[in-house]
């Protein structure tokens, strides 16, 4: 824990920073995990476009686990040890997938990212002209969770546009 970065940190405790951290870093790797297991699981209708997709936020979530987990070590905290504490600590509910059709899975997915949204929102709003560095990682992260949200929205707007055009044509 470097001290002059430490000491740069004005109106907020270190530990609650560190604790807010550590709950968005439970979400990163039960997201990662969703997107992991949805983009094997998977069926349906143009379920290959939404594989692309899926994979490349799966390596999303795990580099924002990465940059949390180095934000923690940089405040002076440790990053959750166990994965069973990624379920107590965690902000968003792991929506496991039950049913498989990819209209389903990007529904899933829509609802995580929300989520996430929200939390890294609520870390801004915490860090902002508190703690700089903090605030830069949430900013950008915050970024790339909304635009995860749109394009599965985009994706999952144009399947169902498909699939309603296609029952037009078989009727
Ligand atoms: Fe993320
Ligand atoms: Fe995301």
């Amino acid at each position: 824990m470097g001290k002059r970065g430490n000491s740069i940190i004005k109106g907020l405790e270190i530990s609650e920073i560190i604790t807010m951290l550590n709950k968005a870093y439970a979400d990163e790797w039960l997201a990662y995990y969703q997107y992991f297991i949805e983009s094997k699981i998977i069926k349906g209708i143009m379920k290959d476009a939404a594989i692309v997709e899926l994979t490349q936020h799966a390596a999303d979530e795990l580099r924002h686990a990465t940059m949390v987990a180095d934000r923690i070590i940089q405040l002076g905290g440790t990053p959750l040890t166990h994965p069973q504490a990624w379920f107590t600590h965690a902000n968003c509910a792991y929506e496991e997938p039950k049913d498989f059709d990819v209209v389903a899975i990007l529904n899933d997915a829509i609802k995580g990212e929300q989520c996430a949204i929200s939390v890294y929102s609520k870390l801004a709003d915490m860090t902002k002209d508190k703690d700089i560095i903090t605030y830069n990682m949430v900013s950008s992260i915050l970024a790339d969770e909304v635009e995860h949200e749109e394009d599965l929205q985009a994706l999952h707007d144009d399947i169902a546009d498909f699939i309603t055009d296609l029952k037009k044509c078989v009727q």
